[in-house]
């Protein structure tokens, strides 16, 4: 491999180089076996990520073609030599693995290897995985081994920055199932807090054509002319949460324009009455606008749904430099305490979720047989 320390150098530095460049583990994996194998001139290479139930989470080979590979059949369990490199601080250098005492055998298909070279990647104390080395490439003495104490030396420069090239892929690789689940929440508190509640006026408007319709076909009318515009509000608000754009009508109309139209025709659709009282509210910063509407309507949701009461009252209020949003009904409240630990309501704790995203603070305050009161502050800004 090597014309003399310069080119050594630069083949070493080649190949940690292309190692820190993959940020998916087996592609960080794959490189550290290649480079392992073409640096130490070997004629195969093998890296072992163990797991925790006695074989490997991952076992990436150099040197043997995808038939071969095939042919060997499972995933070596931790046993042997294998097993013993997991365990083991140092490397170990063999000038023929198969007279180890160590040595189990190998499935018939698998290649025959004499010297063998192993060692453990480690960052601290945690083993992360194995690396094996067999067959140097070059004459030698019978029964000795090929790979020599220099060898050794470069496989753990080689193991250490592997173990940092693993650690960082690993990190990164984490990172990114944390962004795909916070993906997931926010699409799930989006579609249960504008989706459904459109859907359940959409649905109680149809049930009120329906019952018009022989009656009344003007009013029935009316009420469908309603049906197709909420049908027409749950798709745009499907469409936002999906591609995470603001609610338009916020937009063009702000906060409480957007609130009072809402609270229209909830007043329409719903039997309680609905009302909104709004007092020296000046425009805030669009993720409070948007929180705030996302709360309102999960609290006035709440409010016809579970109340029963005869009346919903809105207030937005000026509050310093933000604003304050109360929410109050006059049904039969309920014990806020015993719904926080239920998992399957997500309209609470998302309109908590929503108020402190944004710097704000929400209360609620119920109780059996005295109503509810949703309060929600935001700072402005
Ligand atoms: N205004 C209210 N009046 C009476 N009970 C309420 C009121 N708001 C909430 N609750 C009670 O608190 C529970 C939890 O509310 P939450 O909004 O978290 O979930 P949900 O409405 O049951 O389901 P989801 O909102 O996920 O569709 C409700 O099931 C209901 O029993
Ligand atoms: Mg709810």
């Amino acid at each position: 491999m090597t014309d003399g320390p310069r080119s050594g150098l630069y083949a070493v530095s080649t190949a940690l180089l292309a190692m820190s460049r993959h940020l998916e583990v087996r592609d960080v994996l794959k490189t550290i076996v290649a480079s392992a194998r073409e640096l130490l001139d070997a004629e195969y290479a093998a890296l072992g990520v163990p797991d925790d139930h006695g074989g490997f989470a991952q076992f990436v080979v150099d040197g043997v073609s995808d038939e071969q590979w095939k042919a060997i059949g499972p995933l070596p369990r931790q046993h042997g030599i294998l097993a013993a490199m997991l365990h083991e601080e140092h490397a170990e250098r063999l000038a023929d693995v198969r007279k180890d005492p160590r040595f189990g055998g190998w499935p018939s298909a698998h290649p025959d290897m004499s010297d063998f070279l192993g060692l453990p990647i480690r960052d601290g104390d945690e083993t992360l995985g194995a690396l094996f080395l067999a067959n140097k490439n070059c004459p030698k003495p019978e029964g000795s081994c090929g790979f020599t104490a220099e060898d050794e030396e470069l496989l753990g420069i080689l193991a250490q920055h592997a173990a940092i090239a693993l650690t960082n892929a690993r990190l990164y690789e984490r990172s990114r199932e944390l962004t795909i689940a916070e993906e997931r929440t926010r699409l799930a508190h989006e579609l249960h807090d504008a989706v459904s509640q459109k859907l359940f006026s959409l649905r109680l408007t149809a049930q009120a054509a329906a019952k018009l319709i022989d009656r009344d076909p003007v009013r029935a009318k009316g009420e469908l002319q309603q049906v197709a515009a909420l049908a027409a509000e749950a798709a745009d608000e499907l469409r936002a949460a999906v591609t995470e754009l603001r609610p338009a009508a916020l937009d063009e109309d702000g906060l409480v324009a957007t609130l009072r139209t809402h609270i229209q025709v909830l007043d329409r659709a719903h039997a309680p009455q609905v009302t909104f009282r709004c007092e020296g509210v000046r425009a805030l910063p669009a993720s409070q606008e948007e929180a705030m509407l996302r709360v309102a309507q999960e609290a006035l949701h709440n409010a016809l749904r579970h109340s029963g009461g005869a009346q919903v009252d809105v207030v937005l209020e000026r509050h310093g430099q933000g604003a304050v949003l109360r929410i109050t009904d006059d049904g039969q409240g309920f014990e806020p305490r015993e719904t926080r630990r239920a998992g399957r309501h997500l309209g609470l704790v998302s309109m908590r979720d929503r108020a402190s995203g944004v710097g704000g603070r929400l209360t609620v305050e119920s109780a059996p047989g005295k109503g509810t009161t949703i309060e929600m502050e935001v700072p402005g800004g």
